[in-house]
C-alpha cells in the first residue's frame, strides 16, 4: 500500500494493539482458546491468525458471529459448542474494569457467548486500552440481553431499580432494534456509579426475560492495561507489573 494511503492508527487503536501484542506473547502450542469480540479482540485475532501462519497450533471457539468470521479468515481452527470443552485460555476485551477485575461487557452486544466461554475458561484475560480502567464500574451504560416477548416487563422491573432502560437501537436503522447473535434485544441501563456490583447482578439475574447482564464477577484473573504507553499485568490484590516479566500464563 503506497504511504499515501497508510491508515493511521488513532493512540487508542494503537494501545488496543499494543495490549493484543502483549496477549499473543500468553499463548502456547496446543492451547484451546476462547476468542473474545470487540476491537480489541480484534487486533488479538489477527495477530494470533498471523502466528498461525507461522506454525503455532491452537485451536479456539470465538463469542461471536464476528470474531468467529474474522478468525476463519486469518486462518485459526475452530471448533464448534461440544459437551466438556474448556479451554486453556480465553483473551477478551471489556467496556470497563476495575482493581478487582470486576468487568462491565457487552457493548458490543456479545456478553451471552462471552459469560459463557469465560465461565467455561480455566484462565480469563483481559485486553484494554488505558480509558477501560475505571475507579467504579458504571460510566458506560450496563448492557442486558432481553428475550423481545419479555421487553415491556423486564423495562418496568429496570426502571423499579433506577436503570434508566434504553433499547439499544440498530447501528444501520435506528428506528430498529439491535439484535444479539441468537436474535434477542440489548437493553442499555443507565445506573451511573455501580457502587456494588454483587448487590446489582444478584437483583437483574432474576428478572425473568433477562438472559444475560454485563456485569463479569470473579471470571477475570488478569489484565492488560496499557499504562503511560508501556502493556502492564494487573491481578486483583497486586501491583502492576510490566507484561515484559511475563512470558508466558502465570
Ligand atoms: C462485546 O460485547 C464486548 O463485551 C467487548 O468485549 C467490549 O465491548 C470491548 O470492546 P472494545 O475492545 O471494542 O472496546
Amino acid at each position: 500500500m503506497p504511504a499515501s494511503i497508510t491508515p493511521t492508527l488513532s493512540p487508542q487503536e494503537l494501545e488496543k494493539q499494543q495490549a493484543a501484542a502483549a496477549a499473543v506473547r500468553w499463548v502456547r502450542d496446543g492451547m484451546v482458546l476462547g476468542l473474545g469480540s470487540g476491537s480489541t479482540s480484534a487486533q488479538f485475532i489477527i495477530q494470533l491468525g498471523a502466528a498461525v501462519q507461522n506454525g503455532l497450533k491452537v485451536q479456539g471457539t470465538a463469542t461471536s458471529l464476528a470474531s468467529e468470521a474474522l478468525a476463519r479468515q486469518v486462518g485459526i481452527p475452530l471448533l464448534e459448542p461440544r459437551r466438556g470443552l474448556r479451554f486453556d485460555l480465553t483473551v477478551d476485551g471489556a467496556d470497563e474494569l476495575d482493581a478487582h477485575l470486576r468487568l462491565v461487557k457487552g457493548g458490543g452486544g456479545a456478553l451471552l457467548r462471552e459469560k459463557t466461554i469465560e465461565t467455561a475458561s480455566d484462565y480469563l484475560l483481559v485486553v484494554a486500552d488505558s480509558s477501560k480502567l475505571v475507579p467504579q464500574l458504571g460510566r458506560f451504560p450496563l448492557p442486558l440481553e432481553v428475550v423481545p416477548f419479555t421487553l415491556p416487563w423486564v423495562l418496568d422491573a429496570l426502571d423499579g431499580l433506577g436503570a434508566h432502560p434504553v433499547v439499544r437501537p440498530a447501528l444501520a436503522d435506528p428506528s430498529q432494534p439491535y439484535y444479539t447473535d441468537q436474535r434477542n434485544l440489548i437493553v442499555d441501563c443507565h445506573f451511573g456509579a455501580i457502587a456494588d456490583p454483587e448487590a446489582l447482578a444478584a437483583r437483574l439475574q432474576v428478572i425473568p426475560g433477562v438472559v444475560e447482564h454485563g456485569i463479569f464477577l470473579g471470571l477475570a484473573k488478569a489484565a492488560i492495561v496499557i499504562q503511560h504507553g508501556q502493556p502492564m499485568v494487573l491481578k486483583p490484590g497486586e501491583a502492576a507489573r510490566p507484561a515484559t516479566e511475563f512470558a508466558a500464563l502465570p
